[in-house]
């Protein structure tokens, strides 16, 4: 902490900057794994694009005098309807890695959900932790290793656990296979010690599966998961309306939608098109959260008119890692936080509960309230 107290640099004013800021700090492997997508990087483009092509319609002369960004998420009390997506090995962009992370979403009062391949041990980061955080689940083959990585969140203190679904094989990423991401010397997958992996036998290039996860996962094991839980389960990388719908059957506690920041499968729908869909579906018996290109404070208000209970970032919190710890992601959140404010301000939408889809250009008329 403090490191933006030394008055060398200018402070960035939006994420474009502060991106900029860590593309400068970071090494080149470090750089290709956080900035990259899969395949040709059509949906990497698409996510952002998609929010920035849905227009707003504001409405004036509203009081919006006292601006309420304050949210409830799954029984905690949040700043805003903003928290930290699960982004694997933080020690790549901060030697304190994870601890660092929870010590800012912390400071800004939002949670992070912290990924199975963190760099930093569960028990750790729940010890460190001051607030609320959940545990991002990637199963694997050995289900007694998985049983046991699961209680040790819960027991470090994790309140919910987040099943990632859209990664069953390795993410078809050609700046993975060039680079074939090792982690450096004196990092390695904490959480994972001790995991008898599967080797794989074939050369980098024609590997197809992830040596730390098991591909044989199905709505089964969903089950076996909600069975063993003692905390609430997300689903994370929903697209589809009907496999939002079957997660109503399967004791979930909210629906995430995501393409994993268009990391695994090229040209699949950015999130901002998926998630109306999604929202139809669950219709109103779930939150529903997404991700995936979330960059301004309009995405977020845009997000929660089609129907989000919140979003999710990734990227761009490990760019504030990256350059200023964990004030870099204190950063981060009150400026979108802010930038969110400023939106709903100028929209005529004081509180989230105002941020209603007639505020979607073009309006519609026959949903106005006046
Ligand atoms: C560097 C990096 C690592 C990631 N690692 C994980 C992970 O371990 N588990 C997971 O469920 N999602 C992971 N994701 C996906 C994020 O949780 C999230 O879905 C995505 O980053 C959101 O898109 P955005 O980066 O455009 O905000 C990762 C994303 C990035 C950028």
């Amino acid at each position: 902490m403090g490191d933006m107290d030394d008055g060398t640099a200018p402070q960035p004013v939006n994420l474009h900057e502060l991106e900029a800021m860590a593309r400068e700090r970071l090494t080149e492997s470090a750089n290709a794994y956080v900035a990259g997508g899969s395949g040709d990087e059509h949906s990497l483009g698409w996510n952002v694009s998609a929010w920035a092509d849905i227009r707003l319609a504001p409405r004036f002369l509203v009081d919006v005098s006292a601006i309420d960004t304050r949210c409830r998420l799954l029984g905690h009390d949040l700043a805003a309807p903003l928290i930290l997506a699960p982004a694997a090995a933080h020690r790549l962009y901060h030697p304190k890695g994870e601890l660092e992370t929870v010590r800012g979403a912390d400071a800004a009062e939002t949670l992070h959900v912290q990924s199975t391949l963190a760099t930093v041990a569960v028990d750790e980061v729940g010890a460190t932790a001051t607030g609320p955080w959940w545990f991002q689940v990637y199963v694997q083959r050995d289900r007694g290793f998985t049983e046991d990585l699961v209680r040790r969140a819960e027991d470090a203190g994790a309140s919910a656990l987040v099943l990632t679904i859209d990664l069953p094989v390795l993410g078809a990423r050609d700046t993975d296979r060039r680079s074939s991401l090792g982690l450096p010397p004196g990092v390695e997958y904490a959480n994972l010690r001790g995991l008898p992996l599967v080797p794989d036998p074939l050369p980098p290039e024609r590997r197809v599966y992830n040596p730390h996860l098991d591909p044989s996962v199905t709505w089964a094991d969903l089950d076996w998961l909600t069975s063993l839980a003692r905390v609430p389960v997300l689903v994370k990388g929903v697209l589809r309306p009907d496999d939002a719908r079957r997660c109503l059957d399967h004791d979930v506690a909210a629906v995430l939608v995501s393409n994993h920041g268009a990391r695994n499968l090229d040209t699949v729908p950015a999130t901002a098109q998926a998630l109306p869909g999604v929202v139809a579906a669950v219709d109103g018996r779930l939150p529903v959260l997404v991700d995936g290109g979330i960059r301004r404070g309009t995405d977020i208000a845009k997000a929660i008119m089609l129907g989000a209970t919140a979003v999710l970032i990734g990227r761009p919190y490990v760019w504030g890692l990256s350059v200023y710890g964990a004030d870099g992601v204190k950063l981060v959140v009150d400026m979108l936080r802010t930038e969110l404010e400023l939106a709903m301000g100028l929209l005529g939408a004081p509180t989230l509960a105002d941020l209603t889809p007639d505020l979607l250009w073009p309006p519609d008329l026959t949903q106005s309230t006046t």
